[in-house]
């Protein structure tokens, strides 16, 4: 039932010299590092403007010791992809949103964020450079990491004087080694991803690391990942460790309301539009824990993601399980949501940029 989600494509052996694509195998894409050819590199001083920018060939970078992120998580990333359209051109989706919430994030990180045009064009030209990487229509798609960092010496605690916005990409298939089968996941009781007032809401690397220890722990037992519920109440879903959570029952689909703890998800907002825009009734609320048994669908949603079915929930020992397959529910927005990511479907929404 997995291959139901799966575009189909063939890569035929003239099309991929015309476009002369980088030799790696396709058909194997899994969501790994894979070094490419370009990033690209500004920095900004106290002024809080960034240089203007350039692409350096891809490798390592240097930093001070007592650089801001090295020492403090003064740092912070962001995630998009680019496709490859059947006529070979490229499609970015929604950048702006991703340069939004990195200033949005900035804010919180108290550092200096580039604007939202040169974060859009920086993407632009990153991609561009290093477009023989991005695969063939349905093989998979680029995945762009901005990251903003204080890259400036400390030693007392403050921020960094130095900034570095970089952006490197990869190409990358599934995220999940399930690929695109339901993945299990196990619901955390007692570590927490995030607390009212802290930094949940933002992409900052360090909510990253702090959901290493359970996930490891839950790996290790056989799940694909953790569901975090609230640390207040302990009772209300919060999200997966890389992506957002959905819960389908009947026509309703309902998600956990952003309140600071929760990540606003870019794919996760398209997904709340496109559902409205298929008929369904979509809420933003509180959506306790128990609604996991009487729900027919879960889905996660992420860039990494895309749409994943859930096929468990273990919650305290129990698990609760929605069928085999792929929901049906789950299996339509994914369809329409990338139907429109890789030029499928008419964009009337205007979410896509072609380069
Ligand atoms: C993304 O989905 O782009 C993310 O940033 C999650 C990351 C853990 C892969």
């Amino acid at each position: 039932a997995s291959s139901l989600l799966r575009p189909s494509a063939s890569v035929s052996a003239t099309y991929s010299e015309a476009i002369q694509l980088a030799d790696v195998d396709w058909d194997n894409l899994g969501f790994g590092i894979q070094p490419t050819d370009y990033m690209y590199f500004a920095k900004c001083d106290q002024g809080g403007t960034f240089s203007k920018g350039e692409l350096k060939r891809f490798g390592n970078i240097e930093l001070n010791p007592s650089a801001g992120v090295l020492n403090y998580g003064q740092g912070l990333f962001e995630g998009l992809k680019a496709y490859r359209k059947e006529d070979g051109n490229i499609l970015l989706f929604r950048p702006e949103e991703n340069a939004l919430r990195m200033k949005m994030g900035a804010e919180r990180m108290c550092m200096p964020s580039p604007s939202v045009e040169q974060f859009v064009e920086a993407v632009k030209d990153t991609v561009l450079a290093n477009k023989r990487w991005i695969p063939p229509q349905g093989k998979g798609s680029l995945y762009i990491r901005p990251l903003l960092m204080g890259s400036g010496a400390v030693l007392g605690l403050a921020p960094a004087p130095e900034y570095t916005f970089l952006i490197y990409v990869s190409p990358v298939g599934n995220y999940f080694k399930e690929g695109l089968s339901p993945i299990n996941l196990i619901v955390e009781n007692d570590l927490h991803r995030a607390t009212p007032g802290g930094t949940g809401g933002v992409k900052t690397i360090g909510n990253y690391a702090a959901v290493l220890k359970a996930q490891s722990a839950a790996k290790a037992k056989g799940y694909s990942d953790v569901l975090y519920l609230d640390c207040v109440h302990k009772r209300y879903l919060e999200e997966v460790s890389s992506c957002n959570i959905f819960v389908v029952k009947g026509n309703i689909i309902s998600t956990p309301s952003i309140k600071g703890t929760i990540l606003p998800g870019i794919t996760r907002k398209s997904i709340i539009d496109v559902a409205q825009s298929q008929g369904f009734q979509v809420e933003e609320r509180l959506v306790s824990v128990d609604e996991l048994v009487d729900a027919d669908e879960v889905f996660c949603t992420g860039t990494a993601v895309v749409v994943s079915p859930v096929g468990s929930v273990t919650y305290l020992g129990k698990k609760v399980s929605y069928g085999d397959g792929i929901g049906k529910v789950s299996q339509q927005l994914y369809n329409v949501l990338t139907s429109l990511q890789m030029g499928l479907a008419e964009d009337t929404l205007n979410w896509t940029v072609e380069l």
